[in-house]
């Protein structure tokens, strides 16, 4: 099986953010739950500008998983218009800032509309070197490792980021994480900000990571 490195803090972090709490914050609002994913855009937006001063080189995000297809046919409809307008959008920003998007999970199941965005923005993306952009579509790191990890794995994640305060990974690179740091926030999606991205990193800098070893040299 294939075995990913481990990442270092030269090279840049390896940032996995899953973005819960969308729904929750359009209804605590009078909204509806598809205007909390339209608000969870933006902050998806701010965050990605905000990845490389924070020292992030692979930031990967879960944006729909192989699970969220249970859903209501209307909130999995917007959901999908709105990571094709998304990647539209996003796409030209991306190029001039060096981000370099990549889609990761299942492409059979996409709307035909979904994976035109997706092979432009991977096509006119691909020469980006300051960041690494990773989405999760229809993603199940079960289903990814049981087929053989074909999802080109990135790097080890560095740091897990969950919001909207679950505590769980929820089928989310099961295989990268093995040696991540855990950070569970009750922040929703939409109120996550790059002070908070930046707080969370500052938490993960104290950890110590020690990947099985030892921190101090041994005295027997
Ligand atoms: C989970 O919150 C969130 C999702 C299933 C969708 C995530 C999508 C976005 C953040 C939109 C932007 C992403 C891209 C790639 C443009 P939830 O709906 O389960 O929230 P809840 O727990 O409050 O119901």
């Amino acid at each position: 099986m294939m075995q990913s490195s481990l990442n270092t803090e030269s090279k840049g972090l390896h940032v996995a953010l899953i973005m819960d709490g969308n729904g929750r914050w359009g209804l605590a609002r009078g909204l509806t739950r598809l205007d909390g994913h339209r608000a969870g855009a933006a902050t998806f937006r701010d965050i990605v500008s905000a990845a490389v001063p924070l020292g992030i080189s692979t930031l990967t995000v879960y944006a729909f998983s192989s699970d969220n297809w249970k859903r209501p046919t209307p909130e999995v409809r917007g959901l999908m218009k709105l990571f094709a307008f998304y990647l539209q959008q996003e796409t030209e920003r991306c190029v001039a800032n060096g981000v370099r998007l990549s889609v990761i999970g299942r492409r059979d199941r996409l709307p035909a509309s979904l994976l035109a965005a997706i092979d432009l923005a991977e096509a006119r993306t691909g020469g980006g070197a300051r960041l690494h952009l990773r989405i999760a579509l229809d993603y199940s790191a079960r289903h990814a490792i049981a087929q053989g990890l074909p999802f080109t794995p990135g790097p080890d994640v560095d740091l897990l980021v969950r919001t909207g305060g679950e505590q769980r990974l929820s089928d989310f690179l099961l295989y990268e994480c093995a040696y991540a740091e855990l950070l569970f926030t009750p922040c929703l999606w939409p109120d996550f900000s790059p002070a908070e991205l930046e707080r969370a990193l500052g938490a993960f800098r104290k950890r110590d990571r020690r990947f099985g070893g030892l921190t101090t040299s041994p005295s027997t």
